[in-house]
């Protein structure tokens, strides 16, 4: 249309575009806004450099890959690759690693967290409980009381042999029957009993504690030792702090007494390797109250 046809309608003041229905229904000329138009362009050109740097089509069998030969899934086994060396390296420098030297180094230290708390829940926890608080007759592992030593060292060797089991490296120890085997009589139990619970201030017979006292001199001192301290060389538990493997009621330290204790814990050696061992042992020391 040339420029001295253009037309303008009267009512809109709007130029036509010269088409015209019905006699007198006449298309108003109004083009979409130019910034609309460009930003149009700008994504058809946008997708055509798309397709040109990245998968795009589908193809019967396959698809177009692109120039940059970009690929998902490729990164995604890139870093599995890259995460499985990096573990690999950490591995290898906590097997060489003495346990020490573990928590010192910042990166091994989290790595065997990380580790040692996956293998707990695997492995340790039906006994432990998944928060390593324990069970009656399992001990609570977050506490400070440690029934064989709650250094590195011990706690290392405590999972790798286990407790009372037919390990050659097993720790032994028993807690005598003095009932049972009436190596003591029932007044003198329910004596050294109440000495026992006097020791962490819960005795309530203070005669019969008294009494108990020379019982407990001749008796336990060897292994639980003078003032109830408990020995870890023995596994002999402290008996002065409140914290009860087998419960704190004077009818549950009569059974300790009567029947003898002996819990069992199978060793891990046999089923983890060592570095495991050793991720074990940092994550429980870190639980609390590690010495
Ligand atoms: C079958 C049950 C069982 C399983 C499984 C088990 N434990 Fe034990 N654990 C025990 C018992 C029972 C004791 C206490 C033995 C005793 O009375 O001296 C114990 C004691 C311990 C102690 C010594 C606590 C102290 O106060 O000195 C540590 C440390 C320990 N377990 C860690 C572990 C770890 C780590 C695992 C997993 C690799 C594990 N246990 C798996 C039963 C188990
Ligand atoms: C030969 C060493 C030995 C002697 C002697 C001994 N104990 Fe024990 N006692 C142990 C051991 C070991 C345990 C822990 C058993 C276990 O962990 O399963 C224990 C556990 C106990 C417990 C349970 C503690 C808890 O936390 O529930 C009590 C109570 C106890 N002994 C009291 C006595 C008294 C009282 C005597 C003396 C009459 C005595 N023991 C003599 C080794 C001994």
């Amino acid at each position: 249309m040339a420029d001295d046809q253009k037309k303008i309608d009267e009512v809109t003041g709007v130029e036509t575009t010269g088409h015209v229905w019905d006699d007198d229904l006449e298309e108003l000329n109004k083009p979409l806004p130019k910034w609309w138009l460009y930003i149009m362009y700008a994504t058809i050109i946008w997708s055509i450099g798309y397709w040109i740097l990245y998968p795009a089509w589908p193809l019967a069998s396959d698809y177009t890959r692109g120039v940059l030969g970009y690929s998902q899934r490729q990164i995604v086994m890139d870093q599995v690759e890259a995460g499985k060396a990096a573990q690999s390296q950490f591995r290898d420098a906590i097997a060489k690693a003495e346990l020490g030297e573990i928590p010192q180094k910042d990166e091994l230290l989290e790595f065997a967290l990380a580790g040692g708390a996956a293998a707990f829940k695997d492995n340790c926890a039906p006994c432990h409980g998944r928060g390593a608080q324990g069970f009656v007759g399992y001990p609570n592992l977050n506490d400070d009381d440690w029934i064989w030593g709650g250094d590195l060292e011990a706690i290392h060797d405590t999972i790798r042999y286990g407790i009372r089991n037919a390990d050659d490296d097993s720790r032994q120890s028993d807690m005598p029957k003095f009932g049972e085997e009436q190596l003591l009589e029932r007044p003198q139990i329910n004596d050294v009993a109440e000495y026992v619970l006097s020791l962490s201030g819960a005795a309530t017979d203070k005669a019969a504690a008294e009494r108990g006292a020379a019982v407990y001199a001749e008796q336990c001192a060897a292994c639980h030792g003078e003032n109830g301290k408990g020995n870890a060389e023995l596994g002999a538990p402290n008996l002065a702090n409140g914290i009860w493997l087998y419960g704190g009621d004077k009818k549950d330290v009569v059974e300790s007494i009567h029947t003898g204790r002996g819990g069992v814990m199978p060793p891990w050696h046999t089923r983890l390797d060592d570095v495991t061992l050793k991720q074990l042992a940092v994550y429980v020391h870190s639980l609390g109250g590690g010495k």
